[in-house]
């Protein structure tokens, strides 16, 4: 008997785009992931199984197109504003008067939601299909970012009930703990570090390549209306409304108030809320609630009448900025670091401040001996922001850029704004090199952290990578503080190290864009060094996880001499080179097979861990036995913390979680 398989590809459609709003949009998820990934993947078999069945907008195609030449300008069908700022509630009740005078004295309500510090755009839906999305251009125009924007996972291609033609303007974003997490790992890979999640979600929608913005988890809200035929709503607040029971991304927190009480009320309110938003929100904005009165006001310029943002101070403070300290990072990057009188900055002492890099020093023309403004937002690293140039001493002097690697003294080459050390020997570089390959995510050389390799290097007993596993007795009773027992423990650290599975291996040589989870599909996919270090780009390629920018990364990294030479010394020393069967299952992974518990407040949602622990082959339960392998912790964890502690099921604070899986390489 033959079944049309189209009923039931609705079905799924229908049913994967419900899970998916219920888990982007509503953030009710009500399967869990591995059976959502389950119905996922049922959509994809049925997709290739039955091409012509595949809808262009399925969930599935969230995956990026062919890379573009440039974007395409296009014209907006309503010109796309912005929006006046105001710093203090006198400016704001100026505002409110200005809109009662405008009104003739009719009462007028509010609307009052965050201020998302993302990036306009204008999404345009024809038949309830998303067919366009633009960036806010200069208002006039903006480019098409169609494709990028399609990758969104908490924007639906398709939406039942919309009307025939609606334009939603809104914000997109990137979600703090995505930031944070993107900037970690571009740390760890010696990768610029973007300023602000503003600033990291710009430069992702401006990439040609959507595969590569596929990659991000950027998100979109909507808060706001372009061309519209065949629907009309009279206030701000129905708007929001509506938004949500579209299912699509709206704001779940917005205020509709009544006068300037009612105004300073729910902004206050907001200041203190908006801690909790996964996404940074530098202000209120406040607009009138009905539409006709929104027309009767008009505009001025650029901006409504009807409405206004409300700025709340970012943590920041002023403090001397007393000498610039240069780090050489793994792969040579010199990063200038701000050496600062300490100071208090969102509940910690601050006492250095990344000054990003060269190009920013002589944009914002610091010196040495100015005051300085540093700013802390959420995890964002402290950065210097600005000078005070009105108290400039007259002793301030000017930073010198360094002319040659302030570690080795090579020569320093410029790239894109940064200034990177290209010398092959540079022991800045080394050091770094060494703690990543040695520490707990990849080859776990017990007894081999920054200090002993400080040391090791210092002494001149390492100069290449590969010397590790050269080292002797002799040689390391020779060093300062270094008893027998410690010495004989490091050579068994080392020793152990040999055999450590290939994923490790891969992970420590430190390939630039290369991580722990990258280095682990590796492995299963290629399973040995060799047969790695002699593939193509294509070959790289076919890997899920793998674009064509890593792929080139990986590619030119085992094409270089010098790591030729260390692959021959490595294996010459008797490394593990290849992979093992435990390697080889499809779910291997550093946690496969085992079983956490979570406990406490952790600074990233569980949902992150969770799929986080899944994704590495683990599981997460929910209550603590001698069968639990780890317990992780965070602030304030309760019973679940004493049942691990008696049952001595060993308990990772967060620091020790990121160390495992390898988002932390203590640098
Ligand atoms: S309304 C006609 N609402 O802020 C009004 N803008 O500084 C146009 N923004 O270009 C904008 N959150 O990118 C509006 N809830 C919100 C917003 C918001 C963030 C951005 C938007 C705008 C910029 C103006």
């Amino acid at each position: 008997m033959s079944s049309t398989p189209a009923p039931q590809y609705a079905r799924l459609l229908e049913e994967v785009r419900r899970h998916d709003r219920l888990y982007y949009v509503e953030a009710k998820p009500e399967i869990s992931d591995a059976a959502y990934d389950r119905l996922y993947r049922e959509l994809q078999d049925l997709e290739q199984a039955h091409p012509e069945l595949a809808d262009e907008n399925s969930p599935t195609r969230k995956v990026g197109g062919s890379p573009l030449d440039s974007f395409r300008s296009v014209a907006h069908a309503v010109r796309m504003q912005s929006l006046n700022n105001t710093y203090s509630e006198e400016e704001l009740e100026d505002f409110l008067g200005r809109v009662e005078k405008g009104l003739v004295g009719q009462a007028s309500e509010f609307a009052i939601e965050p201020k998302i510090d993302g990036l306009a755009v204008s999404v345009r839906f024809e038949n309830g299909r998303l067919v366009q999305g633009l960036t806010r251009g200069d208002g006039e125009r903006g480019d098409d970012i169609t494709e990028n924007l399609k990758t969104i996972r908490n924007l639906p291609l398709s939406v039942r009930g919309l009307p025939k033609l609606i334009e939603f303007r809104g914000e997109v974003y990137l979600p703090e703990p995505a930031f944070a997490a993107m900037n970690r790992a571009r740390e760890k890979k010696g990768e610029a570090l973007f300023a602000n999640p503003r600033n990291a979600a710009a430069g992702t929608l401006k990439l040609l390549d959507s595969r590569e913005v596929a990659k991000r988890p950027l998100a979109v809200i909507f808060y706001g209306l372009g061309e519209v035929a065949g629907f009309s709503v009279e206030t701000q607040n129905d708007l929001h409304r509506q938004i949500l029971q579209w299912g699509l991304p709206g704001h779940a927190w917005f205020r509709h108030v009544r006068g300037t009480s009612g105004v300073l009320d729910a902004i206050r309110e907001l200041n203190r809320d908006r801690l909790n938003f996964p996404f940074a929100t530098d202000g209120a904005v406040i607009k009138v609630d009905r539409f006709d009165q929104q027309k009767v006001l008009g505009q001025t310029g650029k901006a409504p009448r009807w409405a206004i943002a409300y700025k709340y101070a970012p943590e920041q403070a002023e403090t001397r900025l007393h000498s610039v300290t240069f780090q050489v990072g793994r792969t040579g990057v010199i990063t200038p670091v701000a050496e600062l009188e300490p100071v208090l900055l969102s509940g910690s002492t601050v006492a250095r401040a990344t000054l990003h890099n060269f190009e920013e020093i002589a944009r914002k023309d610091i010196r040495v001996g100015d005051l300085v403004t540093v700013e802390k937002a959420g995890e964002v690293i402290p950065a210097v922001i600005s000078v005070n140039l009105k108290k400039r001493p007259s002793d301030s002097r000017p930073i010198s850029v360094p002319s040659h690697c302030p570690v080795c003294g090579g020569p320093l080459s410029k790239e894109e704004v940064f200034l990177r050390c290209r010398s092959r020997d540079c022991v800045g570089q080394l050091k770094r090199r060494l703690q990543h390959f040695a520490h707990r995510g990849a080859m776990d050389i017990e007894g081999m952290g920054e200090v002993m390799v400080g040391q090791l290097v210092d002494a001149g007993l390492i100069q290449h990578l590969d010397q590790i596993y050269g080292l002797t007795d002799e040689q390391l009773a020779g060093l300062e503080r270094m008893g027998e027992k410690s010495a004989a423990n490091l050579l068994e650290g080392i020793a152990a190290s040999k055999s450590r599975p290939l994923w490790r291996l891969i992970f420590g040589l430190g390939i630039p864009q290369v991580g722990a989870v990258l280095s682990e599909s590796l492995a299963r996919n290629f399973r040995s060094l060799s047969k790695l270090s002699s593939a193509t780009v294509s070959d790289l390629t076919q890997i899920n996880d793998v674009g064509p920018k890593v792929a080139e990364e990986i590619v030119s990294f085992f094409q270089e001499p010098s790591t030729r030479r260390l692959l021959v010394s490595l294996e010459k020393a008797g490394l593990n080179f290849t992979a093992r069967k435990e390697e080889l299952a499809e779910r291997g992974g550093v946690f496969s097979g085992k079983k956490f518990v979570l406990t406490g407040t952790l600074d990233q949602p569980r949902e992150e861990f969770i799929r986080r622990i899944q994704s590495l082959g683990g599981s997460v339960v929910g209550s603590v036995s001698a069968k639990t392998d780890y317990v992780l912790a965070g602030e304030e964890a309760g019973s679940k913390l004493s049942q691990a502690r008696s049952l001595g099921v060993p308990i990772l604070s967060q620091k020790e979680f990121e160390k495992l899986v390898g988002q932390d390489t203590g640098e």
